[in-house]
Parts: C-alpha cells; structure tokens; sequence
C-alpha cells in the first residue's frame, strides 16, 4: 500500500517515505529481515552494527530478559546481545541488492570499528560504495564493547566522539549520523563534540544500562547465563521518557537533525519525540515484541492525526514543544491545579484517591458515604489523586492564586 503523501519527510539531507525507520537491532539482522520489513511498509532501516570482520561476534544464551506488566505486556527488555555476525561483504552484496530493489527506502549502515580510527575509516568507505543511503556511527552500545574500549566507552568521551566522527566524515560521502548513548551526565555536551567534527546528524538513543532482576530463589542475576550476568542494554516503553528528554537536550544544544530513538510503540509516541526535535524515530523494541506490522497501525494513526490538526507534513510538526521547556525557576507560581469530581458515576470507591492524599499528599481527601469529599483548604495542587484515580472520577481545574 502507498504511504500517504502526508507522511513525506526530510531528514537533513535525505527524503523519507514516512519518518519511521527501524533501529540497528534484531529486526535488521539480514538482507531478508529488512526486504519484508519494506514490503511491510517500514521508511527505512539501520542495519544491525557491522564491525571489521577481525572483531569475533559470539552472542551468549540466553541474552534477554523482559519486565512485564499484569497482562504480560512490556514494559522494559533488558538485552546483552552484540552486533551484527555477518561479515562485510555479506553487507556489501545485500546493501547493493537491497538499494536496487528498494530505491525509495532509505538504507542506513551502522557501524562500530576498532579502537584504531583508521578501522571506522575503512568500514564507512565500504559500506558507502555498496549504496547506503548514510551511515550510523554506534558509539554508544553499553555492553561488551566497552570493555574492549569501543561502543559506549566512546561515546561517554567527547574528545574521543570529536575526534572519531570527524574523521569518519572526512572519508564520507553520505550523510554520517552518531548515535549516542543515554549513559552520561550531560548528553548536549557529547552531542555538540560530534557537531564539531562535522556529524550531519544525530540519533538518540541507544539503550540505558540496566541490571533487570535476580531470581530471588536462585540468587542469579537475569537474564542467567549458566549462573552468572553482566550489565545490559535497558530498552521498550519504559526508556520513553529518558529518550524524550535525551532528544529535547540535543535539539537545544545542536543545530542537527536527529533521529529520535527509545519506547517508541504507538504513533503518539512519534509525535511526541517529533514535537521534541526529532526529525525521524527509529523503533527496535516495539517490532521484536510485535512484527513488523506494526508500522500500518502506526502510519495511520499519525495520517490522521495530521489530517485533523491541518498539517501537511510531520515536518511541520517538528521541535514545537521545545519553546515551552524552560528553567524551573521561569516555572509559573501563580496558578495551580484542584481535583474536582466531574464524573461521580464512575466512581468505584477504590479509596485509592483518599489514601495516596493523606499517605503521599496533604490529607484533603476523605472517602464518605455520599462520595469523595475534597478540602481545598488543605489541597496544595500536587495532583496525585488525579494520578492514581483509575476511573477518571477526578480530572484537574485550573486555579489562578494559590
Ligand atoms: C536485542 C537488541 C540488540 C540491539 N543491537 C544494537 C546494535 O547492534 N546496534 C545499535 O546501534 N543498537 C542496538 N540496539 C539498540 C536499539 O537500536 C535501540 O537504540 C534501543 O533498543 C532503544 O530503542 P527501543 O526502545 O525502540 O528498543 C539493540 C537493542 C536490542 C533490544
């Protein structure tokens, strides 16, 4: 099926069918992964980390772990899986078929050379003759490649970033993008070392590192390889607002164009990183859990949406929350909010209102015979019955004075 004209996109350079790309992960693992993730209707795809082929790639079993939630939904996927396991020129013949098959589709080559830069040189030369549309530079995987030097332990390093993407874009044709890991204090400073080498773009963000349990029988760390673990890659829903924020600090600090990238699910959570600075977003989590398909639901849900604001472009959309974050202290302290019971009906006096009042609030809500009672004498406006409130009794009423 053809994409609406409405999802068209730019990103920096490069024009998308639709913004939404899949990450370098699993789903990208092959020539013939990403074929069918096109004809399912995918805008584009980073292939999974190619490395020099003097790098060994042996994955451990198992190496994922999940937290779910009641209905066994994820919630958050812990992974310790390294890159790509084919050779470079298994990737040159599929990059040079796949770009022949699939002119439209952009064909992004992520790639992870030694510590010797001259490797990543190599590597970019390679993958660009082939016919990429660009290439990603992973500096930012958070497991196993760091303790080699490389992955994270670059990308934690911005002289090293600097350095690495200046000299990757020196032998580039294509449009290089630097993908950065969450894993540091302050991601608009590393952002800003690969705009001083030249980066064309960015993409944020590779995964949070996480230690995801411990069978509390057992005493072994998950996800248990015969005993033992190691820290993972943290990833799914639950990085969301970790990439959200990570996203909004790169598009006020740099002037590049940036792929958005971490619990991206459903087409809201595009919107959201687009509103924040995102110029695409990358989806990985999502499509292991669920297909491929899951771009149809996705595509449309943002058609529509942008039929139904007036905008012709997800490009118009583009970084316009970012005016509205501001300091804590520009914060406005003059108006609050007051619980107010707008639907009584759907109460089901659950008491979860009255308790997280009075054991995390301010102790203005009482459970009576008649319904919830509320004392705006002691309410300070936190707004965490709201919160709790699991029926949507209680919605939010702007006041002007505390
Ligand atoms: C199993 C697994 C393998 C991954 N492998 C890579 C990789 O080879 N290169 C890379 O840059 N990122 C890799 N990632 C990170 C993803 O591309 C993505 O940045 C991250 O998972 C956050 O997106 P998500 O929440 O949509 O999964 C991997 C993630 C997972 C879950």
């Amino acid at each position: 099926m053809q994409d609406s004209p409405l999802l068209t996109t730019t990103l920096g350079s490069l024009t998308l069918k639709n913004p939404f790309l899949l990450s370098s992960a699993p789903p990208t693992a092959n020539g013939e992964m990403i074929r069918r993730a096109f004809k399912a209707g995918w805008g584009g795809a980073v292939i999974k980390t190619i490395t020099p082929d003097d790098i060994p790639i042996r994955d451990v079993s198992p190496r994922f772990s999940a937290w779910k939630g009641d209905c066994n939904e994820i919630l958050g996927f812990e992974n310790i899986e390294l890159l790509s396991k084919h050779s470079v020129s298994y990737w040159m013949d599929e990059i040079k078929a796949i770009k022949k098959e699939y002119p439209e589709h952009q064909l992004i080559a992520s790639i992870m050379g030694s510590t010797d830069p001259i490797s990543w040189q190599n590597l970019a030369e390679v993958v660009q003759d082939a016919g990429c549309d660009a290439i990603e530079m992973n500096v930012s995987c958070p497991h196993g490649m760091p303790e080699a030097g490389i992955g994270a332990a670059i990308g934690q390093n911005p002289q090293m970033v600097q350095e690495l993407t200046r000299m990757v874009v020196a032998v580039s044709d294509v449009p290089v993008y630097v993908k950065l890991t969450p894993n540091v204090t302050d991601i608009g400073h590393i952002a800003r070392s690969a705009a001083l080498g030249r980066a064309d773009g960015i993409s944020a963000i590779n995964t949070v590192g996480c230690m995801i349990g411990v069978d509390i029988e057992t005493f072994e760390p998950r996800p248990t390889v015969h005993g033992r673990s190691t820290y993972g890659g943290y990833s799914g829903p639950a990085i969301k607002p970790i990439g959200l924020r990570m996203v909004s600090e790169i598009a006020r600090t740099v002037p590049l164009p940036i792929m958005g990238i971490g619990g991206i699910s459903r087409w809201e959570d595009a919107v959201e990183y687009i509103l924040l600075g995102a110029s695409a977003v990358q989806v990985c989590t999502a499509v292991m859990w669920n297909g491929y398909g899951i771009v149809r639901e996705i595509k449309k849900g943002l058609t529509e949406y942008l039929t139904r604001r007036g905008y012709s472009s997800p490009e118009e959309l583009r970084g316009k929350t970012l005016s509205r974050l501001s300091s804590h202290q520009a914060l406005d302290r003059f108006v609050c909010i007051r619980p107010v019971v707008r639907n009584p009906g759907a109460c089901i006096r659950c008491g979860r209102c009255a308790i997280a009042c009075r054991d995390g609030g301010y102790s203005a809500i009482q459970m009576k015979k008649e319904g919830i009672e509320i004392d705006n004498g002691s309410c300070d406006g936190c707004g965490l019955c709201i919160l709790v409130c699991s029926t949507k009794t209680l919605t939010a009423e702007l006041c002007s004075h505390k």
